[in-house]
């Protein structure tokens, strides 16, 4: 049986979030039996790593955010995601290697070589089948058009240099993985990008 690890990928704003809530009512209403799951996070353990990584309160360089991000992919592999394909299940993840490689590896400098190094574990264990990126870059994103940019957590507070080279991070990977990695430039419009999102699921043999 194929095994079906789907990542979804995107800079901040451009409405990654409301895909994947069409894209889970679109699995409930045709009964395929999915999980969906976010990084970091996704267990218990990785959840407080994620509270630790996203505290505006909290200076960390950036080796070892790097280092906490890959921390709480492996316990979020080990404990939900590799359990969860063994039983058939599809795994929907919001967000995974793609965005250490674009934010730590471009963004805060490390080098995309680096930061697949520091994953290997994910790198050789647990890779998407298929990833979805939502191709918009952040000047642009959907939250600036609607006039409220929101500053929650440490990553979202970054300058809009940070967010400009997570994106060129992002088309990079593109570049560098196009089997794996598809982009999807999306629409105004959210149902005609969830359409492309199911079309691409199809056209991969995921559902
Ligand atoms: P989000 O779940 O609200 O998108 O927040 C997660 C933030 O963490 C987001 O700004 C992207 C960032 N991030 C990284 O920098 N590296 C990673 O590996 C992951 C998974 C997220």
């Amino acid at each position: 049986m194929q095994r079906k690890f789907i990542t979804v990928e995107g800079c901040e704003g451009v409405g990654k979030s409301t895909q994947l809530r069409l894209l889970k009512d679109y699995f409930e209403e045709h009964g395929i039996d999915a999980v969906f799951t976010r990084e970091p996070g996704g267990t218990p353990v990785a959840e407080r790593i994620r509270a630790i990584l996203l505290d505006k309160k909290l200076q960390v360089s950036p080796e070892v955010e790097a280092a906490l991000f890959a921390c709480a992919r492996m316990e979020h592999i080990n404990n939900l995601i590799l359990p969860s394909l063994k039983q058939g299940k599809v795994v929907v993840c919001d967000r995974y290697i793609d965005s250490s490689l674009a934010y730590q590896g471009v963004a805060r400098n490390l080098g995309i070589d680096n930061v697949y190094e520091i994953n290997a574990y994910a790198r050789d264990n647990c890779m998407p089948e298929l990833t979805i990126f939502i191709d918009m870059d952040p000047a642009n994103s959907w939250r600036k058009k609607n006039g409220t940019v929101i500053l929650n957590d440490r990553m979202e507070g970054e300058s809009q240099e940070f967010h400009a080279a997570c994106y060129r991070g992002y088309k990079e990977m593109a570049k560098r993985e196009p089997e794996r990695i598809i982009s999807i430039v999306p629409d105004e419009e959210k149902y005609e990008t969830h359409r492309a999102i199911i079309a691409t699921l199809k056209d991969k043999g995921i559902i």
